[in-house]
């Protein structure tokens, strides 16, 4: 199992005078780290020098009520929250893991990369191995490290030496029962300074009721709690003077859960980095990807659908099919399937893109297409959801649970991940070879640093624009070629959010009678893909606005010799066409953010809308 998206929390206590016993404490804790999404949970102490790990399936309020998470015994207690985006959930494979012998366990949020190698070995050593997972490899390499070393501390770090990466760990065991080991590199963790015991956990909400006293540990630190000492050094063995980095928290819980962040939306919206680099990371080692090609090429007609943001998604996969892998894909609205299901046969396919898995329109749609015999193929972000349930194949997005009602950081990985099975598409059709599969693994996975990039340099002009924008009642987003589902996802937010009508369709359409509506100061936003010919032609379109007064702002590629026909520009990086939803989205998202929360509206529960429509 790869890339859980999880929550930990482990507690010492020194004294037993806390408010809540230690597991009470850890229980409360992975409470609070509910809002991260999970499907399994977990948690092990040392009791009598014995390991007691309780973990499964299910709810935490459910499986306090079955195995009693909160009377664990213990003063050194750790726990997990995990949310699968590989593999369904399940009790084996619930965190925390532990070795051969029961003398070591372990909770982690990461993706360890090279599990499978360093599986093979200990297995070959004589290892046995209980799930699937990769967090369990790091239980028995402690194991195997301590019955040379004898020292669980040295045992940790070796075995952390060998691990590559991403990865917030925390290690117990019965040789030295009063400490949590921990290592971190990609994944957050955080410490947090208490009376008489110390905390650690994934983020600020899980230990904020405990204490306010907190140090952010940083990439590449590595050391160990005691109910009452904190020890840390960093990968080379330099001790670090961690009173340097201690931090007050005056957040309320919800500003906690929010990391800060006024809105989940804006947070989710900076976590598109985050969520592309494990969506990417994800797919592109997802076998599954060529059984979906084998579906796509197998198949008489291919269809694609989804309903609202995962309906711009699916489109966007048709059109890079069509251009990249010169194969047909017919995208439609999840809620107009039964315009296409007529034609359908056992000969067909159909991609069905839903990030919360639930969507009745989406989910109808494919049990249409099922009836009539064809295959079904999911993308989404829930695994074991109900749509990859009724599925033959499931893609999963990475993107982690997304809380605020628009579509933001799934949007984004579900594009990446369409793209990526768009140039495996195009290999298997012939359309490219190796080694452009090669040339396009590097340019998707730039996805997180090129939104990284854009969000920092788009947001300020984004704040600023929505100063003017918030006061127009209508506004178009044009785009041509692959930008078109990337302008209706753009127009698509700023109606959701900050109740501005906003109309999307190919630029090339206006003057069909679109372009009767514009006047002064009528906002067009134009989506500038990377493609000279494109380019050119929207050259027309802009001139055909600005000469009926429209105010022109453009989302377009650094040095485009569009810029200067443009009111209000963000200049996002130039980088391959397959990666517009990438660049082109965040501003976009950004603009209707700024522009809902200047009108004074709160981004995170627009009118009218739930973040899943789980009704016809
Ligand atoms: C998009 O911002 C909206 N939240 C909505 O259109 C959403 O994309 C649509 O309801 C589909 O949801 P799904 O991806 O969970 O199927």
């Amino acid at each position: 199992m790869l890339s859980d998206l999880c929550g930990i929390i482990g507690i010492v206590v020194a004294n037993k005078n806390t408010q809540y016993s230690p597991g009470t404490m850890v229980y409360r804790g992975l409470l609070r780290l509910e809002y991260r999404g999970y499907d399994s949970a977990g948690v092990a102490s040392i009791c009598d020098n014995k390991l007691v790990v309780l973990k499964g399936k299910g709810r935490i309020i459910d499986l306090e009520r079955k195995l009693g998470f909160s009377k664990i015994c213990g003063s050194t207690v750790i726990g997990h929250t995990r949310w699968a985006t590989h593999g369904a959930p399940s009790d084996i494979n619930a965190h925390p893991h532990t070795d051969c012998s029961n003398r070591f366990a372990v909770v982690h949020n990461g993706i360890i990369q090279n599990y499978l190698d360093l599986k093979k070995s200990l297995i070959s050593k004589g290892h046995v191995f209980r799930s699937d997972t990769d967090t369990e490899v790091v239980a028995h390499l402690v194991e195997d490290y301590y019955n040379v070393l004898n020292s669980v501390y040295d045992s940790f770090k070796q075995a952390v030496k060998l691990l590559e990466g991403s990865y917030a760990l925390l290690l117990i065991s019965i040789h030295e029962p009063d400490k949590i080991f921990f290592a971190k590199k990609d994944s957050p963790l955080i410490i947090g300074l208490g009376n008489g015991f110390n905390v650690l956990a994934s983020d600020i909400p899980a230990l904020l009721e405990y204490t306010k006293r907190i140090i952010t540990v940083r990439d590449g630190w590595i050391g160990y709690i005691s109910g009452n000492s904190v020890y840390i050094e960093d990968f080379d063995g330099n001790i670090i003077d961690w009173s340097k980095y201690v931090r007050i928290i005056n957040w309320s819980i919800g500003d906690a859960v929010k990391a800060g962040y006024p809105h989940y939306m804006l947070k989710e919206i900076h976590e598109q980095p985050r969520a592309l680099k494990d969506t990417f990371y994800g797919v592109s080692k997802d076998e599954n990807i060529a059984r979906v090609v084998d579906l796509i090429l197998d198949a008489e007609k291919v269809f694609i659908t989804g309903a609202g943001t995962s309906f711009h998604a699916s489109y966007y996969f048709a059109l890079a099919s069509n251009i990249l892998a010169g194969v047909m894909v017919y995208p439609f609205i999840a809620s107009e399937f039964e315009s296409y299901a007529p034609v359908v046969s056992d000969r067909d396919l159909l991609i069905v893109v839903s990030q919360s898995g639930e969507t009745m329109d989406a989910l109808k749609a494919l049990r249409a297409f099922k009836e009539r015999g064809a295959k079904i193929v999911a993308v989404s972000n829930v695994v074991d959801s109900a749509i990859p349930r009724e599925s033959d194949i499931a893609i999963y997005t990475r993107a982690g649970p997304e809380i605020g009602v628009a579509a933001t950081k799934t949007f984004t990985t579900q594009t990446l991940a369409l793209a990526w099975v768009a140039v495996a598409l195009a290999r298997s059709s012939g359309r490219i070879g190796e080694g452009e599969v090669r040339e396009y693994f590097d340019i998707l996975g730039n996805a997180s640093k090129l939104a990284s990039e854009t969000i920092s340099i788009t947001e300020y002009a984004a704040k600023r624009l929505s100063e003017w924008l918030h006061r127009v009642n209508s506004a178009y987003y044009l785009s041509r070629w692959i930008g078109v589902p990337v302008a209706m996802e753009g127009a698509l937010k700023l109606k959701e959010i900050a109740y501005i009508h906003a109309e999307s369709y190919p630029a090339g359409e206006s003057k069909h009678g679109p372009i009767a509506l514009v006047e002064e100061d009528f906002p067009v936003i134009f989506v500038v893909p990377n493609n000279e010919e494109v380019e050119k032609l929207l050259l027309g379109n802009i001139k055909e606005m600005k000469a009926r007064g429209a105010v022109i702002i453009g989302v377009a590629p650094e040095e485009s010799s569009l810029i200067d026909e443009m009111d209000y520009v963000f200049t996002v990086p130039r980088t391959h066409w397959l990666l517009t939803p990438i660049t082109h989205t965040p501003p976009q998202q950004l603009l209707a953010y700024y522009t809902a929360v200047r009108k004074g509206y709160d981004p995170d529960k627009p009118r009218n809308l739930a973040k899943t429509v789980t009704v016809e």
